[in-house]
């Protein structure tokens, strides 16, 4: 557990519109900043972000909570993870002596130990290029690479023999099980000992941003070894989708614009053609995470230079997408007469390659390619069938002046009337509003405002957790009511155990001088649970409360409770006297 005050000095220390800033394009809209939310499929900009509070909240997926909350959702890290990134990003030292730091100090100490145990098989590996067994070396010499680009990338070879890692990292005071743990061996189920994963293999370390090795790939040298490559799984220190192949080289060069390869091979290629911004991704389809792993190196445009084959050109299309939903501007490098770059530089020099750089089709023209690709346009049907297709497409450019463009260029290469285009295209633009308006409906429909699942309590007492909600937010616009409210309102009056929850964390903080909103920036309430605390301010954003409303509501809970209570527990007078109130209320007609 951190120090509350210590907490409140991270979110203090790291304004939100500046750390959400780094991660998603913000607009101001007077004292409020908002996004497309980045964690939900936003078609609006839902997620709002409050300076003053340093909070966020999205009225489309019910996300929100304070500048930590919003740096555990992005990069899927713990409350304890993401305070302490926030607390390097400002400077901060954690304070060191705490209960719970103890776990967190044994596994840092775990990936400190993995980290060193990588870095010593990257160099073990490397060594072995040079060893009796030249078969690496070769390989990586057929593959005309220079002995300085082998020696930049740390290339290495695992030999033949099914326990050499395993071995020397031993005798280096390596355990067994931080081998397992670091994917580099495993556990026989035959005899129980460890043996090496990666045999017969070039290998190629993978680096993170800082230069630690975190994982490896390996190529088979045997003509028909299988897998062609094999990769790290997950390991503690080391997350495939969250990570790109050479990002630590290419984020050093001072490129806007960044190629992204199929293979680490092409990745070598390039970097040896005098092409430092590259990188690929990790035997795996490209993932959310590297787009904006791209977005947070500051790079503006990427350059999909996949495979020629079909697979290349699907797997494209799938880039395209997810990095223009990161704001990312995108091209398609057509690799002519070779199946990939690697091939291609091996063709045609670093020269040619640049030209095919330079000709790269934006991604909005590949994809209208792809619509008539393998059709007769010049068969009716046929060209409706095309046609249709890239009316959707046109749709989904939201720049109205590029729509425009494209507009135009289709209804030339069809030979179709511009103005019959543009009205095909308008239609498709209203019924994706009309879809996109429906899903928001729906998404509200089933939102936690509705069916309340976070605080499943309210659902039975709508009325009631209004109430409480509404003290609640008064609390957080005039802490200095708390006192006075106090007086009047116990904890234990609160009906809903949420927000009875919430407003014992208040008194909490104030009896140690910290403001209100702090008792949520705390371990103590779940991701869902800080998203609805957020949420209280939001949602009375435009309302103005009153000391009267509030009073109101209190009244509202005090006879709640007093109409609730079974009458076994209370005494004669008691009853007697909570009856005839109750006749008074239903006589006057109204219960508030
Ligand atoms: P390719 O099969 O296109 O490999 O896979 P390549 O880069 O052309 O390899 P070479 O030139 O034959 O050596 C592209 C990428 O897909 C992943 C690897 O990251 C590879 O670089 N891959 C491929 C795997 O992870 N496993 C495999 O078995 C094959
Ligand atoms: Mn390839």
């Amino acid at each position: 557990m951190l120090p509350q005050e210590f907490i409140l000095q991270v979110i203090q220390a790291n304004p939100i519109e500046s750390v959400a800033g780094s991660y998603v394009q913000l607009t101001r809209t007077g004292s409020k900043l908002k996004c497309k939310c980045p964690f939900h499929p936003d078609g609006t900009p839902s997620c709002v972000f409050y300076p003053e509070n340093n909070s966020f909240y999205c009225f489309g997926c019910h996300v929100g909570g304070s500048v930590i909350t919003f740096v555990q959702n992005i990069e899927s890290v713990s409350f304890m993870e993401a305070t302490k990134m926030l607390a390097e990003r400002a400077g901060l030292t954690l304070p060191a002596d705490d209960r719970s730091s103890d776990e967190i100090r044994r596994q840092e100490n775990f990936r400190r130990r993995l980290l060193s145990l990588n870095r010593s098989a990257a160099k073990f590996y490397f060594e072995q290029l040079t060893g009796a067994d030249k078969r690496g070396l070769l390989y990586l010499k057929n593959r005309e690479l220079k002995p300085e680009i082998i020696r930049k990338y740390g290339l290495g070879y695992a030999g033949d023999q099914w326990d050499s890692l395993c071995r020397a990292m031993l005798a280096e005071g390596y355990t067994e099980d931080e081998l397992i743990a670091a994917n580099l061996c495993t556990r026989s189920a035959k005899n129980g000992g460890v043996y090496d994963r990666f045999r017969n293999r070039v290998m190629f370390p993978i680096f993170d941003l800082k230069g630690s090795v975190i994982a490896f790939g390996g190529r088979t040298v045997e003509p028909d070894g299988e897998p062609k490559y094999l990769n790290s799984s997950d390991t503690p220190v080391f997350r495939k989708g969250a990570n790109l192949f050479s990002m630590n080289l290419a984020k050093k060069s001072q490129s806007k614009r960044l190629i992204l390869a199929e293979g680490y091979m092409d990745v070598i290629a390039m970097f040896q053609g005098g092409f430092e911004n590259v990188v690929a991704s990790l035997g795996t389809a490209l993932t959310p995470d590297q787009c904006r792993l791209i977005r947070n190196q500051r790079f503006e445009e990427v350059i999909v230079s996949y495979d020629s084959d079909a697979a290349g050109r699907n797997a494209a299309v799938k880039a395209i997408n997810l990095l223009r939903a990161e704001g990312l501007q995108v091209r398609i490098l057509r690799v002519e007469n070779a199946k990939d770059p690697d091939e291609f530089l091996k063709k045609f020099g670093p020269a040619e390659f640049r030209r095919l750089l330079e000709n790269a089709e934006d991604a909005v023209s590949f994809l209208l390619d792809r619509c008539k690709e393998g059709i007769d346009i010049s068969e009716i049907g046929s060209k409706n069938i095309a046609l249709q297709k890239a009316v959707k497409l046109l749709a989904a450019i939201e720049n109205k002046l590029e729509r425009g463009s494209y507009i135009s260029k289709v209804a030339k290469e069809y030979e179709i009337n511009r103005t019959e285009l543009e009205e095909a295209v308008a239609d498709a633009l209203g019924q994706n509003r009309r879809k996109q308006h429906r899903q928001e409906r729906q998404a509200v429909i089933q939102s936690p405002m509705i069916r309340d699942t976070v605080n499943p309590d309210a659902n039975g007492h709508r009325r009631e957790a209004k109430a409480e909600k509404m003290i609640l937010c008064y609390l957080f616009r005039n802490p200095e009511a708390l006192p006075e409210i106090r007086a009047r309102l116990q904890p234990e009056e609160f009906v809903t155990a949420l927000n009875r929850k919430i407003y014992t964390a208040f008194i909490s903080c104030a009896d140690r001088g910290l403001p209100p909103e702090q008792a949520v920036y705390s371990e103590d309430f779940s991701a869902e649970e800080s998203g609805y605390i957020a949420g209280i301010p939001a949602e009375y954003d435009q309302v103005e409360l009153s000391g009267q409303s509030v009073s109101d509501s209190i009244r509202l809970l005090k006879q709640h409770r007093e109409f609730e209570l079974p009458a076994e527990t209370l005494s004669d007078e008691e009853f007697s006297a909570q009856f005839s109130r109750l006749a008074e209320t239903k006589r006057g007609g109204s219960f508030l």
